[in-house]
């Protein structure tokens, strides 16, 4: 940690900061592989950079990306309940907390002895664990820098409280459904049994209003998707040219996800960390899949990974799921 994060980490003393050091290394050895298979690709964790986390943002402001307003509204409508059933003086633990913003609504409702915020974007996280920590003084936070994709122990006796995670945003989709089961696991080996499990799940729908929502109009995902290759080029010494990658987007029934792409509009040879890469015309990175799933799809899912249902919320319009499970 810097000296700039430490001083920052020391101001609350309800704040905790713990480092499990996602390294740039990590990310190089990642994306060397993932660009030097038959289908590019590159996952979609390292979208979230600083300028990658403010881009997100933006998208979830949009008109077009229903996922953001809709969960929120859900957490809204449905807090009380949600906090029923996760039950008082738990040890929470988020995971993807990004702007930690979602966890606001619950907050009140939860009094979580512990929050523990999980997430790849150090600088990110530690900004907004310590505006949370500022407003909720009474809050203890643990905040965790950690890839949550890889197996990682908690840093805190989470044996003391019962145990909560919260997921929401569908990041979950952002898993193959057999990668899916594995995080699900594990999330359940951390929480043990009878720990409660809030996932939010976005639905299968329309396919014109799945595809609006990551093809907005004024091109915020596609600064989203390409910004993956300014992140490399900074930091593993890529030379990528932007003007030469365009955003793509679709929705693949079969699968039943979105996947996002960075297709090259000609032939070129690009260079990352000292190995060279050739692209086609029309050759793609695929850099994200997004997941939606019906409600007994998902709970099929997650009894693999040793989830019993308990209860879902949905909007009216069926947009979007939040799932209540608990470990079996
Ligand atoms: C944060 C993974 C849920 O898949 O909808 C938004 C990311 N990508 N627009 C999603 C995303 C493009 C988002 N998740």
């Amino acid at each position: 940690m810097s000296d700039v994060l430490a001083d920052m980490a020391a101001t609350g003393s309800n704040l905790h900061f713990h480092d499990l050091h996602p390294t740039p290394a990590d990310m190089r050895a990642e994306v060397l592989v993932g660009l030097a298979l038959p289908q590019k690709r590159i996952s979609p964790k390292f979208f979230y950079d600083a300028e990658g986390s403010r881009l997100f943002d933006a998208i979830c402001e949009l008109s077009e990306y229903y996922p953001t307003r809709t969960e929120i509204g859900l957490l809204r409508d449905h807090g009380a309940e949600m906090a029923r059933l996760l039950g008082r003086d738990a040890l929470l633990i988020e995971l993807g907390s990004g702007s930690s913003l979602k966890i606001r609504t619950l907050l009140e409702a939860l009094r979580p002895a512990v929050y523990m915020p999980v997430d790849i974007s150090r600088e990110h996280l530690l900004q907004s664990a310590t505006d949370l920590a500022a407003a909720f003084p009474a809050l203890r936070v643990h905040a965790v820098c950690a890839d949550y994709s890889t197996a990682f122990v908690l840093p805190v006796d989470h044996h003391a409280h019962p145990r909560a995670a919260f997921f929401p945003g569908s990041s979950v989709g952002n898993f193959d459904p057999d990668a899916a089961v594995v995080l699900l696991s594990r999330v359940g080996a951390l929480l043990g049994s009878g720990g409660r499990l809030l996932v939010g799940v976005d639905l299968r729908k329309d396919v014109a209003v799945l595809e609006r929502a990551y093809n907005d109009a004024d091109g915020v995902t596609a600064a989203f998707n390409l910004n993956l290759l300014a992140r490399i080029n900074h930091e593993l010494d890529g030379d990528f040219d932007l003007d030469a990658f365009r955003h793509q987007a679709f929705f693949n029934q079969a699968p039943s996800r979105i996947e996002m792409h960075l297709v090259s509009t000609r032939v070129q040879r690009v260079s990352v960390a000292g190995q060279t890469f050739d692209f086609a015309e029309g050759e793609s990175i695929h850099t994200e899949c997004s997941y939606k799933y019906s409600v007994e799809g998902f709970r099929a899912l997650a009894a693999q990974a040793g989830f019993a249902p308990e209860r879902v919320w949905t909007d009216p319009d069926e947009l979007f799921s939040v799932h209540c499970l608990v470990r079996n």
